[in-house]
């Protein structure tokens, strides 16, 4: 089950099927597969020449434990790491990004990281971002003055709401932020502009629809402009914050393969999302008004949940925990605010239902709760560029049993002051802006494209 999920084999059945299938087109359509089937191969070559340098523990203080089986997570974290400097094979540094056994081992910066920071590489990020800042040039596929789909083209004007929120905001921000470009020549990379919760609400597409939509605007833009083929969409990107962008790309395969998915519902165990090559935003649910602030020690709950019953997951949880002191688990609605248990909480959890992702980290974070993870193989929003382990508490469902053992007898006072203190130094990069400001998620999200930038140019 593991295996057959992982970049490596993704990309090599990829190439095979793409062989069979596409053997008479053009060279350049194949390049991205042909980069990604080659890099493979070096790959194998450096895990199998550096794999007894990797410690489990060091890969678990990179990547949290539980969101996978420590073989796998071994695997990918090394697959992981290798398929980005594919990406730009001259930029071997942006591997100290992702790397531990690279960092500066022993040396203050490491110390300072085991206590307190909230970056994998804080100094790394600060350069890249600042490059990033200057550089990155975006240009984003316009429409016919009459075209019909105009409403999912292009961005809301509404402050957007609700649980989908994000797929809008990096819309909105994009389209007026610096990195816009008009200009399809100074572009790094081409943004697909159809809305996927749009797509879902348009009663003319429709859930049904949206793979056929996706489908005839990819044809479309191929046949229109030169840029597709180019890179077989290598430098284009989407963005979708609800889940059934899942399978949206089933009809547009050079999609799923070629181009960077920027979605919510980012999982190591669907066969549409490449842990490597896409990327994870955060769904968050936009609140208004300042922010409410609570001190740990006015938190007189240990932790708290609420959620309908949707997964095994979550049933597991309340099952075990249902009538429990410290630990209060919710099944239904409640009676009191919900913002009120997140501020009287210590720990939120948040525990995986139909998807993976769902609103409530971001929640968590929002209200200071420090957020304890019950996803298995949820690839975590940024986790190339934030420590999560500095900021919550990653458990496997497995381990659902163990939850107050690890939050009381594991996590003493002063590590719990050290996440508390972590989740209000990163509640900025979860956060979405009417006008963006630097390392708000419109920005991370950003630099998440930088790291995936393609600097692959055929003319
Ligand atoms: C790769 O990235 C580095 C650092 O961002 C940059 O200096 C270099 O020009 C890039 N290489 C190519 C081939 O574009
Ligand atoms: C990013 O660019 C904007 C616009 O040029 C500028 O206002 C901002 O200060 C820059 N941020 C950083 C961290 O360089
Ligand atoms: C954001 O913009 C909308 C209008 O698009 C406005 O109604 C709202 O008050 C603004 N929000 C903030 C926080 O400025
Ligand atoms: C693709 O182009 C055709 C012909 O111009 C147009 O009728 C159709 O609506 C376009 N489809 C999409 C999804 O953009
Ligand atoms: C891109 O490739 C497709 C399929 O091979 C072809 O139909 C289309 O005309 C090409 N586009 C351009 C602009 O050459
Ligand atoms: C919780 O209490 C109810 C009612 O007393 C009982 O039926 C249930 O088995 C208890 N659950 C656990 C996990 O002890």
């Amino acid at each position: 089950m593991a295996t057959s999920t992982s970049p490596n084999i993704v990309f090599r059945t990829c190439f095979s099927r793409r062989l069979v299938k596409d053997h008479g087109r053009k060279l350049s359509s194949f390049l991205p597969v042909l980069l990604a089937f080659s890099s493979s191969i070096l790959l194998l070559f450096y895990v199998s020449s550096t794999s007894e340098i990797y410690s489990l523990r060091r890969i678990s203080s990179v990547y949290p434990r539980a969101i996978m089986g420590v073989e796998v997570q071994e695997h990918l974290q090394e697959v992981h790491e290798n398929m980005i400097i594919t990406r730009n094979s001259s930029s071997f540094n942006i591997n100290t990004q992702r790397s531990p056994r690279v960092s500066t081992v022993g040396s203050p910066l490491e110390k300072r990281n085991k206590n307190d920071d909230t970056f994998h590489d804080e100094s790394l990020f600060m350069k890249e971002y600042k490059e990033m800042n200057k550089s990155l040039k975006i240009y984003a596929y316009p429409h016919n003055k009459n075209d019909p789909f105009a409403n999912v083209l292009l961005p809301v004007d509404y402050e957007p709401g609700g649980n989908y929120a994000s797929e809008s905001y990096f819309k909105k921000s994009l389209y007026e932020s610096h990195f816009f470009t008009n200009d399809p020549l100074e572009a790094d990379l081409f943004f697909l502009p159809f809305s996927i919760a749009g797509l879902r609400n348009d009663k003319r597409v429709g859930v049904g629809g949206i793979q056929d939509f996706v489908k005839n605007y990819v044809h479309n833009i191929s046949r229109f402009y030169p840029f597709w083929n180019r890179t077989g969409g290598a430098d284009h990107f989407y963005v979708a914050c609800h889940s059934v962008g899942r399978t949206a790309m089933m009809k547009a395969v050079e999609v799923k393969i070629n181009a960077i998915q920027v979605v919510c519902s980012s999982s190591y165990f669907l066969p549409g999302y490449v842990a490597h090559k896409d990327a994870s935003v955060p769904q968050i649910w936009p609140r208004k008004g300042t922010r409410p602030t609570r001190l740990p020690s006015e938190r007189t709950k240990l932790a708290f949940y609420a959620g309908a019953m949707n997964s095994r997951a979550r049933e597991f949880l309340v099952t075990t925990w249902e009538n429990d002191t410290d630990i209060s688990v919710h099944q239904s609605r409640l009676k009191t605010p919900y913002s009120e248990a997140l501020l009287e909480s210590k720990f939120c959890v948040h525990a995986k239902g139909f998807e993976v992702n769902t609103a409530r980290i971001g929640d968590a974070l929002y209200y200071g709760c420090v957020p304890v993870i019950l996803a298995d193989h949820y690839d975590l929003p940024y986790a190339d560029i934030l420590n999560w382990n500095t900021f919550s508490v990653v458990v496997s469902t497995m381990d659902i049993p163990m939850l107050k053992k690890i939050l009381l007898q594991e996590i003493d006072s002063n590590a719990y002051l050290k996440l508390q203190r972590n989740v209000m130094r990163v509640q900025k990069h979860f956060e979405w802006h009417n006008v963006s400001v630097d390392y708000d998620a419109f920005h991370m999200v950003m630099y998440e494209l930088w790291l995936r930038r393609s600097h692959v140019r055929i003319s």
